[in-house]
């Protein structure tokens, strides 16, 4: 199939002319001059045309009012192209150079330009999308006239009635999901790829997947087919593919288990056996507790580097005092499992850092995780009975790049030796006097099936001294860890013999604040690469 860079190439070659000059010794500097004025571009850049294309414009003013609807190809290989399937494949540029092989001049010919109705700004058909013409009248009817459909108010033009066929095909358009708006300079465009969604959804590709994929792949939005045209599909594929499969071409995407298979070279942070390990080893290391087996030379460098201070582990719980010798399924449910506290692990300025970026990314009431989404994700509720806020530190918003959140996700990186990767955002909790949260367990049976993998493992982490109340309660257990500022608290959700498996026995529960008010951050690890994965919706 042609890409389009080589399309562009192509076409760019086979227009160059000789260079235009007038009597008064203005010439066209550009090749591509003859071509710009068969489509408008004297009126629609005026400034850059007069630029480098006078002649041409000058020559060709009395062509440009009618010239986009002129039924023809601009490019003798257009037939070609369309064999190879470019009309679908590059619509946009195809549309514009090859309307009569692409058999759309029909379709988008007739659209409604009136050479002085036109959007100032390439921003306006968005701007109209949200509303603006109506709460900014004054400058959206004068500058965004074809958007606002404002001609006629501002300028005195009867815009022609919009063509049958134009309507047709946004009336198609309900047929695969949200009604697609089309509207200001982009019109065309944003046709083109309706029409493409068209032949498309007609097509064998789309006529070769199972019913109930077709039956999911909606466009969610009445934008979809503009976003597509902006490029958006490739830009954002997390939103584009599950919300705008029609407009994308995507519908074999719209599964996650199709669009995210299981990544078989993905390294796992936990094997079989490693888990028990990873806890000796911890514990045996701990700076703060000045055993012989302390921090190596490098390591020492490396966790000064990320200020880490000389933390002391506390054991509440382990299998057995002995270093595990064995893999064992049966002696993993007898044996105690593995809790303990880290204090020091974090200094007060991170603290009240981490506190403090809670605010800037607004906690907000607890949500759980949803019913099922039709693509195969997770949906988020707002929690009954949950009773603490939180703020998400994520990357959309900046807040895991900050300093303290990335020193804070390598350091656990450090300490556990699972790369940072692997930590989901953290979550900032705030729980007020009298708010507690319910008994819950950190293992998400569904994700055991994503590429992210499973909840392994629980960092909690204490921003803030609780006068009374505030602990961390595992029922099953019998144990409670207070609240102190800068004291880290660490579980596993899973067993050492299998670290797939949930271990039941951590469900957990913030007690009430009796006094006073906790802050506190979450930190989950997964079995996988968390990050990457997040950033393409596929966890
Ligand atoms: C002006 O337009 C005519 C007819 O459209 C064309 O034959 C001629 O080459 C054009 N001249 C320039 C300088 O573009
Ligand atoms: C543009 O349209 C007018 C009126 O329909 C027609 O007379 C003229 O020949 C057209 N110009 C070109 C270049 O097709
Ligand atoms: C369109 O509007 C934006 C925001 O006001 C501005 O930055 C941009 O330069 C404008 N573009 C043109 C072509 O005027
Ligand atoms: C490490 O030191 C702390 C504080 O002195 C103590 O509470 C803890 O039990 C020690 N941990 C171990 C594993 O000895
Ligand atoms: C907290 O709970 C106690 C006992 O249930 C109640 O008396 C008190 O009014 C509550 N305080 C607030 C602020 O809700």
């Amino acid at each position: 199939m042609v890409k389009l860079g080589l399309l562009v190439t192509l076409l760019f070659l086979s227009f160059s002319v000789a260079q235009e000059c007038d009597s008064n010794g203005n010439c066209d500097t550009h090749e591509r001059c003859s071509v710009w004025v068969d489509e408008g571009e004297c009126i629609r850049n005026q400034d850059y045309m007069k630029k480098y294309c006078p002649v041409a414009c000058k020559n060709g003013s009395s062509k440009t009012a009618n010239s986009t609807s002129d039924c023809k190809d601009l490019h003798p290989r257009c037939r070609i192209w369309r064999e190879l399937g470019e009309c679908l494949e590059n619509p946009s540029d195809m549309n514009r150079y090859c309307k009569k092989s692409c058999d759309t001049c029909k379709e988008i010919s007739d659209v409604d330009e009136s050479s002085l109705c036109l959007d100032k700004n390439e921003t306006c058909a968005f701007w109209a999308s949200k509303g603006e013409c109506i709460a900014n009248p004054g400058f959206m009817e004068m500058n965004c006239a074809k958007s606002c459909n404002t001609c006629e108010k501002v300028y005195g033009i009867k815009p022609r009635k919009l063509a049958g066929k134009k309507e047709q095909l946004l009336d198609w358009s309900e047929e695969v999901g949200v009604r697609q708006s089309a509207v200001g300079t982009e019109t065309e465009s944003t046709l083109a790829r309706v029409l493409a969604s068209k032949k498309y959804w007609e097509g064998e590709a789309a006529e070769a997947l199972p019913s109930d994929l077709i039956a999911k792949c909606r466009n969610l939005h009445g934008l979809c087919s503009f976003w597509a045209y902006l490029g958006e599909c490739d830009k954002n594929p997390a939103y584009m593919a599950t919300n705008c499969g029609p407009a994308c071409h995507t519908c074999h995407l719209i599964d996650i288990k199709t669009r995210c298979p299981r990544l078989e070279d993905a390294r796992p942070g936990l094997q079989p056996g490693s888990l028990n390990k990873m806890f000796e080893r911890i514990v045996r290391t701990a700076p703060g507790n000045n055993t012989e087996n302390s921090w190596t030379n490098d390591i020492k460098r490396s966790m000064e580097e990320l200020g880490t201070p000389p933390y002391t582990v506390t054991v509440h719980s382990r299998p057995s005092e002995e270093p595990a010798t064995q893999v064992d399924p049966d002696l993993d449910k007898s044996l105690p499992p593995w809790v303990i506290t880290f204090d020091n692990f974090m200094t007060e300025e991170e603290c009240d850092a981490m506190i403090q970026l809670g605010y800037k990314y607004k906690y907000k009431v607890s949500e759980d995780v949803g019913a099922e989404k039709a693509d195969g994700t997770f949906g988020s509720i707002q929690s009954k009975r949950g009773t603490s806020e939180k703020a998400w530190c994520s990357s959309r918003g900046g807040c895991r790049e900050e300093e303290i959140p990335s020193r804070i996700h390598e350091r656990i990186a450090r300490v556990l030796d699972i790369p940072a990767q692997n930590s989901e955002d953290f979550q900032i909790l705030r729980y007020e006097k009298n708010l507690s949260y319910r008994t819950l367990h950190d293992y998400i049976p569904h994700q055991k099936d994503r590429q992210c993998g499973p909840r392994i493992l629980t960092f909690f982490m204490y921003l803030s001294d609780v006068e009374k109340g505030g602990g961390t309660n595992f029922p099953q257990l019998d144990i409670i860890v207070e609240p102190k500022k800068g004291r880290a608290l660490l579980w596993p959700s899973v067993y050492d013999s299998d670290p797939f498996r949930s271990d039941s026995r951590f469900y957990h529960q913030a007690q009430a604040v009796e006094e006073g008010a906790n802050y506190a951050v979450y930190g989950w690890i997964h079995m996988y690469d968390y990050v990457t994965p997040q950033a393409k919706g596929c966890n």
